[in-house]
């Protein structure tokens, strides 16, 4: 049992509103998922393989996958389940004074409703990039012109047009960047979706959003896999190529070994950190979505369902489409790129050589849309949950303050696109640092605090399947030295920490953006102050 406080005597018992739960089992399974399947499944991934290793990178990839994926999803299903059905709190603070019963714990939970609320402010500008692209194919607006030695060019040009890379501001050459229309666009689907709440908004949605995602990226997969050798003229670009490319273990340059790539941290630490990004652990959601649940609604089998689901989506599908596609046309040189190189500048020019190119370009952008969609909706939830359960405030009020204050942050990132280095320094130190940061506490919280062994007799009420017998000693030692290792090499690292505070040093946007991830902070550190109180007040006795 969780501790309990005793109320002051006198004070009446705060009633605590019956809440809002999940109506099916897969609709929460998918909605998790929905949140895991994002743009980080299909442009993240395979640009994050290709560079470290190709078929090299699958080993460390599957190994953070068994012991820091699945064990951390685990305990955020079983910590947000028991917060949420046996004690009525669901946002990240809330939960974690729930299963603490210290103060000190509502505080740093606050870094569970600081993460998706900052990462929502620029992934939101991302995914109007989806829509924008989206349109675009489908009103043929996307003009790479008639010369293949320019498609590259004018491809990347495109972006910067659509994306304000080369210039602050919202206007480029006398017209409003397209994406900002289509933002405000994405803005109203999303706070329309939260509005309704848990089962009208989040679980109808993902429930017809993740099947009609798979039909879209299947759809595209079978076009890439059935293009043979387009050009009989280069008789190497071809399918198999493509995907021997994408999948062969690499050598280096100067060690050609297979296992080259294993013997190098960068390798590690990036596998490590794709499996937090993909599976959306470490981010205060699952905590959230898990807390809507009923006392004996399983957790084992459905975590475990939807990280195998998130998986299939990432290394199936995503793996499977981009890097072999840009090899089939563009040769290996052709073919590399980080995320956003990847995704807008390489693949359009993809889709022009494509047959019937113009269809696969709007499904593959509407499907990485709705991706975006069921990932940013899962964003928004814990910041309502705070406001809803902080401060006994209505649906409409929270959804209101949210979406001034996030449209604030959007803004900010949609303006400071030169170069995207607000959206860029917010990735940096809230999207990658902070969510070792939460992981760990979480690891923390659930395995010490709680204990390991009681942490797997909750896991296991109502479960499907039982957890496997070495799990608390995963959770309880391996995670978290895991964790510490790839966290303490990923901080070292020459391109990370170093680079950053230097950056920071010079001033201008990077520093500013910190400010005002330390300004959302402190806002929330004194909001969850003010939580407490009403907290203290209510308990933590079991009152559902
Ligand atoms: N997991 C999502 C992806 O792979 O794109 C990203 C994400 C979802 C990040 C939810 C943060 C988050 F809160």
């Amino acid at each position: 049992m969780s501790p309990t406080k005793s109320r002051e005597p006198g004070k009446s018992p705060e009633p605590v509103k019956s809440p809002e739960q999940w109506a099916t089992k897969i609709g929460v399974i998918l909605a998790v998922a929905g949140s895991a399947v994002g743009l980080g499944n299909f442009l993240r991934f395979p640009g994050q393989a290709a560079q470290n290793g190709g078929g090299a990178f699958m080993i460390p990839y599957f190994i953070a996958f068994l012991l820091l994926g699945v064990p951390i999803c685990w305990a955020e299903w079983t910590i947000g389940r028991h917060a949420g059905a046996r004690h009525g709190y669901h946002s990240a603070p809330g939960v974690f004074y729930a299963i603490s019963g210290k103060r000190v714990w509502a505080y740093l939970g606050s870094i569970g409703v600081l993460i998706p609320l900052v990462i929502y402010m620029y992934y939101i500008v991302i995914e109007s990039w989806c829509l924008t692209y989206a349109v675009q194919y489908l009103t043929g607006t996307i003009d790479l012109g008639t010369d293949p030695s320019h498609y590259a060019e004018r491809s990347a040009t495109h972006f910067a047009n659509m994306t304000g890379l080369s210039q602050n501001g919202f206007v480029y050459a006398g017209n409003l960047h397209p994406s900002v229309f289509w933002c405000t666009v994405v803005f109203i689907v999303n706070f329309t979706l939260i509005y309704f709440g848990i089962t009208k908004g989040i679980e109808s949605f993902c429930k017809v959003a993740m099947p009609l995602m798979a039909i879209c990226a299947l759809v595209v997969l079978i076009r890439v896999l059935t293009l043979g050798t387009p050009n009989p003229e280069l008789p190497d670009r071809n399918v198999i190529n493509g995907l021997g490319f994408m999948w062969n273990p690499k050598g280096t340059a100067t060690d050609g070994v297979w296992y080259a790539a294993l013997l190098n941290p960068q390798t590690w630490i990036a596998a490590a950190g794709q499996i937090f990004f993909s599976l959306s652990v470490g981010f205060g959601i699952i905590i959230n979505y898990s807390s809507y649940l009923r006392r004996r609604d399983d957790v084992v089998l459905s975590g475990l369902t939807a990280s195998s689901t998130n998986q299939f989506f990432e290394v199936c599908l995503g793996g499977l489409i981009t890097i072999p596609a840009a090899f089939i046309f563009l040769g290996a040189a052709g073919a590399v790129g980080g995320t956003f190189g990847l995704g807008f500048n390489t693949l359009p020019v993809v889709f022009l050589y494509m047959p019937g190119g113009w269809i696969f370009g709007f499904l593959w952008f509407f499907m990485l849309f709705l991706a975006a969609i069921t990932s940013s909706l899962s964003m928004l939830q814990p910041a309502i949950a705070f406001l809803e359960e902080g401060f006994n405030i209505s649906r409409k009020k929270s959804v209101t303050l949210l979406g001034l204050i996030s449209t604030a942050g959007a803004i900010y990132v949609m303006y400071f696109s030169k170069d995207l280095a607000a959206l860029d320094t917010m990735d940096f130190w809230v999207g990658t640092m902070m969510i070792y940061v939460l992981a760990t506490l979480q690891v923390i919280l659930f395995a010490w605090v709680l204990g390991a062994e009681k942490g797997r007799q909750l896991a296991e009420e109502g479960a499907e399947m039982k957890l496997p017998r070495i799990f608390p000693f995963i959770i309880k030692y391996v995670s978290p030295t895991y964790l510490l290792i790839m966290f303490g090499a990923w901080c070292v690292h020459p391109d990370n920490l170093p680079a950053r505070i230097k950056s920071l040093s010079e001033g201008g946007v990077p520093l500013f953006s910190v400010g005002i991830i330390l300004a959302v902070l402190v806002a929330l550190l004194g909001m969850t102050h003010l939580a407490l109180k009403r907290w203290e007040a209510r308990g933590i006795q079991e009152v559902l």
